[in-house]
Parts: structure tokens; C-alpha cells; sequence
């Protein structure tokens, strides 16, 4: 079939053009996209940061609703809606043991544009083979994904609002309730209030933490941490040194949980010296640079974790619809993050990512 989409030909650029997309295969549906959320991760595939060939129609955070379904699909029928996840093989020891997010195959899955096996299923009009995302591919009107990443949601949710529980929702809030795991009570400092911190601000309130720490640049996204849960904020401007702010404000230990969601070097220093003795700091943004750290002082003394977790160390089909459950709830209000564009609008969309001005952009299609 003819479809209308974004791609990446060259490294920095976005072109909209007519493709043709296959037909679904064994154990894949077709999806007909409400909407799809633009993530950093779009941008670093686009400008060739991480192992991927183009062209590739770039998007990972798709809504929609199943039009067709493959032969030995299961678990999904036309006109069911669903959320568009991350690719996983299903069947290396990470995937049966339920954690797909460390799959063996993921960084092949995610970026190489290839579906799992090891075809693809777009072509210009040239006859060129294009790749898709994530196995995805959702800046367009229609896309095929593999059933096992596509999760039904309830239809009574308006998807539009659900975008970006794909990946930047899915990859703050996970990192709180999946890997951390606080105890209510428990003080958590987030560095980065995009889309991903946010959301881990949201789950850290949901988890019950008392001291809930958002650091940013940016005053208005300062505010809209305050509005989603922060107890505190820190203008990163203001302060030299923002761990030593980070313990006058927890009694002068540190938190409990830290997490890195901003990608700027300098502050996964000050991450690891935000948390308290036996702290957990984790880190889920693309680094920009190296980081040097003294690793006797910073964890062998205080004897602290350091990790790194994938979209939230989560299991897309168990964890996605807990979060719709949350937001249906009014405890989730990822909606709070998003800002509407018509797809023709993509390079708005994507310049208002870049320059700040929009947190969660959702192209409408
Ligand atoms: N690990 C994963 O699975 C995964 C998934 C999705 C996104 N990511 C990564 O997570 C990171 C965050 O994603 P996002 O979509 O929220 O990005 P974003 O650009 O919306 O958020 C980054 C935030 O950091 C703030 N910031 C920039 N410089 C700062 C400074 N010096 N001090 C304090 N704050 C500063 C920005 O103002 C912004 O609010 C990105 O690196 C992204 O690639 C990782
Ligand atoms: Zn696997
Ligand atoms: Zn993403």
C-alpha cells in the first residue's frame, strides 16, 4: 500500500514522501497511526550517533489502531487500539525471563531499521529498500510492527495523550518504579526536566517519596516539575555545585535515588554525588562526552550503585498498561507534556524538540 512519511536520507534531514509499505507478515500487524510522539532518540538516530544505515522513517512512539493482522497473530484483531513499543526477539534468556529491554538483539532491533528477520518491509519509488525505526517506524500514516511489541490499551483512552508512554514516559517512569523501586518516604533528585525526567518525577510521587528534587535550566520546565510532583527544584544556573544544594535539602545526606536525564557530562559527577551512603544513581540519557570521575570516592566510600537502564527496564505488555491504568487515574498526567502538530508540520515539530519550546511534540496524522 501507498503511504505518506517522514524519513532520513542523509544524517540531520527530514523529507516527507510517498512509500510503499508491504504487507504484514507472520506474527506482525498492520497499524493505521493516530498519533506519534517525537523523541531525542529520533535525533540521534537522524544524525547517525548511534549504529543505524539510512534512509530509515524515523519514529518510535506510535498510537493507533490494528487494520490487518498477519498470519499467526493472536493476541490482537482489527480495530483494536494500541500503543507501539520497543523491539525485543522474544526468545534469548534477557526475553524469557520477561525483561525484554535487555534482549540480546535490541541494539540490531532498534537501529538497524530491519525487522527481525533481517528484511524490510518499506521501498521508495526507486525501488530502494527504506528501514523503519525501532521495527516500527511511526512517522507516517500506516506502519507494521511485530505483535509482540504492539500492546492493546483500552479504547476508551484518547491515544493521542499516550504517545510518549512508547518510550520517553515509559523510560522515566520505569526507571523509578522498575529499578529503583523507592519506599514511600524515600528522596529522589531527577538532573533533565524533558519528557523523561518529568515522568520520573510523576512516578516518584506516585511511589510516595516525600522529597521529590527536579533540576533544570529552564524556569518554565521548573515549574511544570513543580506542577507534576517536585517538592523542590533547582535552577542548575544558580548553583556551582548542585549536589552540595541536593544535601542541604535532604538534611545533608543526599538522596536516596538519583537519576541522569539530561545528557550533559558534567552532571553525572554530580549525580553520583547527590545520593546518600548505599544510594542508587541511574542513568537513562545519551551522554554527550566523556565523564571523568574518581571512582574510590565516588563509590567504594559512600558505597553506591551506579546503573543504566533501557525504556525503563520494562516489560512493555505488563508496564504500559499500569501506566494507561495511572493516567486514567489523574495519576499520570503525561498529557500535561504534549504539544500537537499536523504531521506536514514535522520540521516545526522537531525545531520546537530542539530549541526547547516543546517538551513531548505529537505529530497528528
Ligand atoms: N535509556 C533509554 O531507554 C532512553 C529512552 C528515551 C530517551 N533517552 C534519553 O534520555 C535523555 C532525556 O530525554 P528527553 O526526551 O527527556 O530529552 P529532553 O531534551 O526533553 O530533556 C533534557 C532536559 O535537560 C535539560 N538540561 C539541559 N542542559 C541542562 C543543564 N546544564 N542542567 C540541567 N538541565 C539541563 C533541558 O532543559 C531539558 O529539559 C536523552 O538523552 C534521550 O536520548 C533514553
Ligand atoms: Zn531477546
Ligand atoms: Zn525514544
Amino acid at each position: 500500500m501507498k503511504i505518506k512519511a517522514a524519513l532520513a536520507r542523509e544524517k540531520g534531514k527530514v523529507t516527507i514522501e510517498e512509500l510503499e509499505l508491504g504487507a504484514p507478515r507472520r506474527g506482525e500487524v498492520l497499524v493505521k497511526l493516530v498519533a506519534s510522539g517525537i523523541c531525542h532518540t529520533d535525533f540521534t538516530t537522524m544524525n547517525l550517533e548511534v549504529p543505524t544505515t539510512l534512509p530509515m522513517v524515523l519514529g518510535h512512539e506510535g498510537v493507533g489502531v490494528v487494520e490487518q493482522v498477519g498470519d499467526g497473530v493472536h493476541a490482537l484483531a482489527p480495530g483494536d487500539h494500541v500503543i507501539l513499543s520497543f523491539p525485543s526477539c522474544g526468545f534469548c534468556e534477557s526475553c524469557q525471563q520477561g525483561r525484554p529491554y535487555a534482549c540480546d538483539d535490541s541494539t540490531a532491533l532498534f537501529f538497524s531499521g530491519f525487522y527481525a528477520d533481517g528484511e524490510k518491509r518499506i521501498t521508495d519509488r526507486k525501488g530502494e529498500k527504506v528501514g523503519a525505526l525501532f521495527g516500527q517506524g511511526s512517522f507516517a500514516d500506516h506502519c507494521i510492527i511485530a505483535e509482540r511489541n504492539a500492546v492493546k490499551v483500552d479504547p476508551e483512552v484518547e491515544l493521542k495523550s499516550l504517545c510518549s508512554l512508547a518510550c520517553g514516559a515509559q523510560t522515566g517512569a520505569g526507571a523509578v518504579l522498575n529499578r529503583m523501586k523507592p519506599m514511600p518516604g524515600d528522596s529522589i533528585v531527577v538532573f533533565g526536566c524533558g519528557a523523561v525526567g518529568i515522568s520520573a518525577i510523576m512516578a516518584a510521587k506516585l511511589a510516595g517519596c516525600s522529597t521529590i528534587i527536579g533540576v533544570d535550566i529552564v524556569p518554565s520546565r521548573l515549574a511544570l516539575a513543580q506542577e507534576c510532583g517536585a517538592t523542590d527544584v533547582i535552577n542548575g544556573k544558580d548553583f556551582e555545585d548542585i549536589s552540595a544544594e541536593v544535601k542541604r535539602i535532604t538534611g545533608g545526606k543526599g538522596a536516596h535515588f538519583a537519576l541522569e536525564a539530561s545528557g550533559v557530562p558534567a552532571l553525572v559527577r554530580q549525580m553520583l554525588q547527590s545520593v546518600r551512603k548505599e544510594g542508587l544513581a541511574v542513568l537513562v540519557s545519551f551522554v554527550s562526552g566523556p565523564v571523568e570521575i574518581d571512582t574510590t570516592m565516588l563509590f567504594v566510600g559512600p558505597c553506591i550503585s551506579f546503573a543504566g537502564t533501557v525504556e525503563g527496564a520494562s516489560n512493555p505488555p505488563i508496564f504500559i498498561p499500569r501506566l494507561v491504568q495511572y493516567f486514567k487515574e489523574g495519576r499520570f498526567p503525561v498529557d500535561k507534556l504534549a504539544t500537537y502538530y499536523p504531521f506536514e508540520d514535522i520540521h516545526r515539530a522537531m525545531e520546537d524538540a530542539r530549541s526547547g519550546k516543546a517538551i513531548k511534540p505529537i505529530l497528528l496524522f
